[in-house]
């Protein structure tokens, strides 16, 4: 009775806390509505046109300063051409300081200067820590994030981002980029979560949360953009920017759902793909842009274009035969901002097209109603100015520490015959090869400056490989003849390796891939550069123990070489706390536990995912035939070993058979069989044996990272249900077919049963 009674009164207490929570968040609605409306209300056609405009920092810098603001072409793009945005930095990061400089001014000519007073909305690309901010640490970038299988580590890795870039009075990142890596051969692989759609969701939903925080007012929150929004991954020839050709099913259950995941996680903006599907440019389609993005998905935030993409309507796709057309277009369309960024072309375009009729009044107050709330959610109508304060609280130690415990979970062992490595601790090596002693190459794109190619932007503190192991063995124990200069022809020098070798019991060979963005990291052939396999093969035939270090942002063919090296490791692109990694993994400091977030493929003919379907294998496959018959990786995604051995037992599901409300349990024991300590990302895995689109082979449903002592023994649990086991179907959409499933963890396999016409109980 008593029980019953205080039940009640918390009941009805929780009830009215409810409630007035509920209460107060829907008056902040509509009272921001309504500021609004009451802005919308006194803006001109010119005011609106301006807040969809985004320029880059050059058009308001003294003419050959890389930071100062000239006052007059400010006031220009702010008080006379109305803009609403800014991005960009000038050729490299800034300081703190330089920031606050920039920001004062930005935001004093927007609230003095101008007649409703509406701050700037600034925006930068803080990529894999905040790369534009002089001397910030550098997490990994995203194919190790992922690699970590660790979505608190990627969300504190953005809530960190965020802190700084906050504190340097930006409000806007243009982060994390959703793309699936599933074309090697695309420049911008590195910036992706992998190959996966649920790693890639649950990475990328994580990211945002960690940028956005409860409350964009937050002092610590910054608003997120999910990118590039859509199809931006695939093109067909691997060039960025190339067109993709994408079924709507594989759009649909591939594509989208790391982008509803994204919106359900809250952000608060989109940037468009550059490119085409299909023959249709994404920023003139109103299919993506309007239809999916806004119906299907529910997205109420703003979408602004990539770099110039408006006019490239016209320029570059020629779909709009005049830039005029291009501007029409893409609002159309649906965009809401254009990254124009060079000039006021997409501005005044869009005056007259309102003017003449083209574009309703009506549809610029959608988009800019859209940009307004945000500028209103981030609180840059009640302080648009940087607190200088947050600066000084930021604790930069522990941004260290998490950037090196990501670039240790990242790493990622893919090959130790007879347990090679650990290199024992009295080991005498040689490094060699060209990212043996660059630190450019450990941070690739985005990294100080937009390529990361400049080491002179780089904090002096930045290791390089060869600087780590001499800093861990001692420079008596570690020979290089490597320079800094990725480029150096005495990186390749096959002779003098030979020479160096003599004294040595092991060779650290570290290869890879240059420093590069975007357009600038083409290549037109996977396998590894010429020079870097010759120097393998003269580091093989020394006979001395070869352990290959792969600093890369996509995986580079490897196949000639692989067969003769007994250890590799997978690094990535790991960024300021790489070489250290790198060291501590290779000499047995840490246990590494990375898995592979993409398959990694032997030959350039056979680019195929782990999710291939069975049909993918080629048909005439036979003995003495093509071999495994289409999928025949190097390493296949999820791939990773570790210093210690892990045994799965007991897998076990809640029930044999279920149906459309049942949410099933899985359990599985994952035991440390080995002798020292390890974590293991626990990875379960399913297949439809049948349905009407021809199935996949293996897909990731479910992942948890464990930490187990040398002999311990955990129970892992998975909750699953029918909607996890979906696919598309013909006619588009969602379903889950009856039938019977694979479900497996490790080399545990069991079946289940699908009943998609009965109602469940529970
Ligand atoms: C990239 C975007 C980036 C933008 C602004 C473009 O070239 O594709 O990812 O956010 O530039 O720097």
């Amino acid at each position: 009775m008593t029980v019953s009674l205080k039940y009640k009164k918390y009941s009805r207490l929780f009830t009215l806390i409810a409630f007035s929570l509920l209460s107060n968040l829907l008056f902040a609605q509509q009272d921001m509505d309504a500021k609004v409306q009451e802005l919308l209300n006194k803006m001109t056609i010119e005011e609106k046109a301006g807040q969809m405009t985004q320029v880059t920092i050059d058009l308001i810098l003294k003419d050959g300063s890389n930071y100062e603001i000239d006052t007059e072409k400010l006031k220009h793009a702010i008080v006379d051409m109305h803009v609403g945005s800014i991005l960009n930095v000038k050729g490299h990061a800034y300081s703190m300081d330089t920031w606050h400089t920039i920001l004062e001014a930005v935001q004093k000519t927007a609230v003095e200067a101008t007649p409703n007073h509406i701050p700037i909305l600034y925006g930068i690309d803080a990529i894999h820590g905040p790369n534009y901010l002089q001397g910030a640490t550098l997490f990994p970038h995203n194919t190790g994030m992922a690699a970590t299988r660790n979505t608190e580590l990627v969300k504190e890795a953005a809530h960190i981002t965020a802190q700084q870039t906050r504190a340097s009075g930006i409000t806007w990142d243009f982060d994390p980029v959703l793309g699936l890596a599933r074309q090697p051969l695309w420049p911008r692989f590195e910036e992706t979560f992998g190959e996966d759609v649920y790693l890639v969701s649950q990475m990328g939903a994580a990211a945002i949360s960690g940028y956005e925080q409860e409350d964009l007012r937050s002092n610590t929150a910054v608003a997120s953009c999910m990118k590039h929004y859509i199809g931006y991954s695939l093109p067909l020839s691997g060039k960025d920017r190339t067109p993709a050709y994408i079924p709507e099913y594989i759009l649909r259950e591939y594509l989208l759902p790391p982008f509803e995941a994204a919106v359900k996680a809250g952000a608060s903006t989109a940037m468009i793909n550059s490119g085409e599907i299909n023959g249709i440019p994404v920023h003139a389609s109103k299919y993506y842009l309007t239809d999916i993005l806004r119906g299907e998905l529910g997205f109420e935030g703003v979408a602004v274009s990539d770099w110039e993409d408006v006019i490239r309507l016209h320029t570059r796709h020629r779909v709009a035969d005049s830039p005029k057309e291009a501007v029409r277009m893409a609002v159309e369309a649906g965009l809401d901002m254009s990254m124009v960024p060079f000039d006021y072309s997409f501005y005044n375009y869009l005056v007259q097209l309102v003017k003449e009729g083209a574009i309703t009044e009506k549809r610029l107050d959608e988009s800019v109603a859209r940009i307004l709330k945000l500028k209103f959610r981030l609180g840059l109508f009640d302080d648009p100015y940087p607190n200088k304060k947050l600066a000084a609280k930021l604790n930069t130690e522990s941004f260290d520490k998490y950037a090196l415990q990501a670039a240790l979970e990242s790493m990622t062992l893919l090959k130790n015959d007879d347990n090679v490595l650990p290199l024992p601790a009295n080991a005498k090596i040689l490094l060699a090869g060209p990212t043996a002693h660059n630190v450019t190459s450990l941070h690739s794109s985005w990294s100080y400056t937009w390529t990361g190619e400049d080491e002179s932007q780089y904090p002096t503190t930045t290791l390089t490989i060869k600087e780590a192991f001499e800093k861990a063995l001692g420079a008596e124990n570690v020979i290089c003849s490597a320079t800094r200069d990725f480029a150096a022809a005495a990186n390749y020098d096959v002779g003098q390796l030979k020479k160096d070798a003599a004294e040595v019991d092991y060779i650290v060979l570290c290869l890879g891939e240059k420093a590069y963005a975007e357009g600038l990291g083409v290549i037109d052939d996977l396998n590894l550069d010429a020079p870097q396999l010759e120097l393998a093969q003269a580091a093989i035939a020394t006979g001395k123990k070869v352990i290959l270090v792969l600093v890369e942002g996509r995986p580079r063919l490897i196949s000639s070489i692989e067969p003769k090296i007994p250890g590799i490791l997978m690094a990535y692109r790991p960024s300021t706390m790489g070489a250290q990694a790198i060291t501590d993994v290779l000499l047995g400091n840490y246990n590494p536990s990375g898995k592979l977030p993409f398959t990694y493929p032997a030959r350039s003919g056979d680019i195929v995912m782990y999710d291939h379907k069975g049909t993918e294998v080629f048909r005439e496959d036979g003995p003495g035939d093509y071999g495994d018959g289409g999928f025949r990786p190097m390493f296949p995604f999820g791939h990773g070993l570790s210093y210690t051995t892990f045994t799965y037992n007991d897998l076990q599901v809640s029930a044999s058979a279920f149906r459309p409300e049942d949410i099933l349990t899985v359990t599985v024991k994952v035991s440390n069989t080995g002798s020292r300590k390890g974590s293991q990302a626990v990875e379960l895995y399913s297949r439809d044996l049948y349905a009407t689109v021809t199935p996949s082979v293996k897909r990731l449903r479910k992942f948890k990272k464990v930490e187990l002592a040398a002999g311990e023994t955990k129970t892992v649990r998975f909750t699953v249900s029918a909607k996890d086991l979906a696919f598309v179907g013909e006619d588009g959409k969602w379903i889950t077919e009856s039938g019977d499933f694979e479900i497996w963890i490790g080399d545990q396999k069991t079946s289940i049963r699908y009943d998609q016409n009965t109602s469940g109980t529970r």
